[in-house]
């Protein structure tokens, strides 16, 4: 791959290995102590970029050492996230502290002053790129859950969409990760060092990154990622952390909503 001649002269020193996390159309270059990750131009890859310049000195994330767009790609060239991924087996085999961490993790995120915030991810943004997404067969349908569509759910993504438009529920708006899953939190010595993969972040119902936490953790533990099933985990011990009742019709609709982007 070319790079842009402005980030090559930032990496030259070092050599890369690829990753293979990621599930979206990125790749990512891991250095000694840099990432440089490569999308293809779009609204998310933009959104990661802003949200990234905003949250500086606010919230723990990375530092842009280096943003360029070339032929219709975006190359962002970041700081190393210290620590682990909250999916890491050091983190999976600590549950109690793994879900006090990503508790905090979305506390720290409601502290966030949103009065100025430059990305707006509310249900009436939400819903019009989910409907976009319907109309230009842009749903993974590859990357769903099982009972979303046929027999036990929805016909289709017209139909999840009617249905999602229909039982709009209130919105408790703060800041949101709005991709809020184990492996964009990194941990170091039980302390959250960085919230990475920002191309969905912005003002939203805090109930979005509570319910793809909860989801993830779920998926975590049962062994979908890991091929290992973990003790099982205790499900009200998120909501214990976070202090509030679990409010399971918002979790319900936002995470159909998801099955949408
Ligand atoms: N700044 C960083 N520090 C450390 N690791 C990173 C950093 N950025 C990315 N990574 C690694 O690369 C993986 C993929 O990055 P990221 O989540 O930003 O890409 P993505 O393709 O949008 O992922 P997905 O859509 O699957 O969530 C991360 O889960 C992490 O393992
Ligand atoms: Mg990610």
């Amino acid at each position: 791959m070319q790079f842009p001649e402005k980030i090559v002269s930032l990496i030259s020193d070092d050599s890369y290995q690829s990753d293979s996390i990621g599930m979206s159309d990125s790749s990512v270059f891991i250095f000694h102590n840099k990432i440089l990750k490569v999308q293809n131009c779009s609204k998310e890859s933009e959104n990661e970029y802003c949200m990234m310049s905003w949250l500086k000195g606010k919230l723990q994330i990375p530092e842009v050492l280096a943003y360029e767009v070339q032929n219709d790609k975006s190359y962002l060239l970041m700081s190393k996230c210290e620590g682990e991924m909250a999916c890491d087996k050091k983190y999976m085999e600590n549950p109690r502290m793994q879900v006090k961490l990503l508790a905090t993790g979305i506390k720290n995120l409601w502290n966030i002053d949103i009065s100025q915030c430059p990305s707006d991810w509310s249900l009436k943004n939400k819903l019009a790129q989910a409907r976009y997404n319907v109309e230009n067969n842009l749903v993974d349908m590859d990357n769903i859950e099982p009972d979303t569509f046929g027999k036990n759910g929805f016909q289709n993504p017209q139909a999840l969409l009617q249905w999602l438009y229909d039982n709009q529920p209130e919105e408790e708006l703060v800041l949101s990760h709005g991709d809020y899953c184990l492996p964009n939190i990194f941990f170091k010595d039980n302390h959250i060092t960085g919230y990475i993969d920002l191309g969905k972040t912005g003002i939203a119902d805090k109930w979005c990154d509570i319910a793809l936490c909860y989801r993830s953790l779920s998926h975590n533990y049962c062994g979908r990622y890991h091929g290992k099933a973990y003790s099982s985990l205790d499900d009200l011990l998120l909501f214990k952390e976070l202090g509030i009742k679990p409010n399971w019709e918002k979790i319900k609709y936002y995470l159909l909503l998801d099955e949408l982007f």
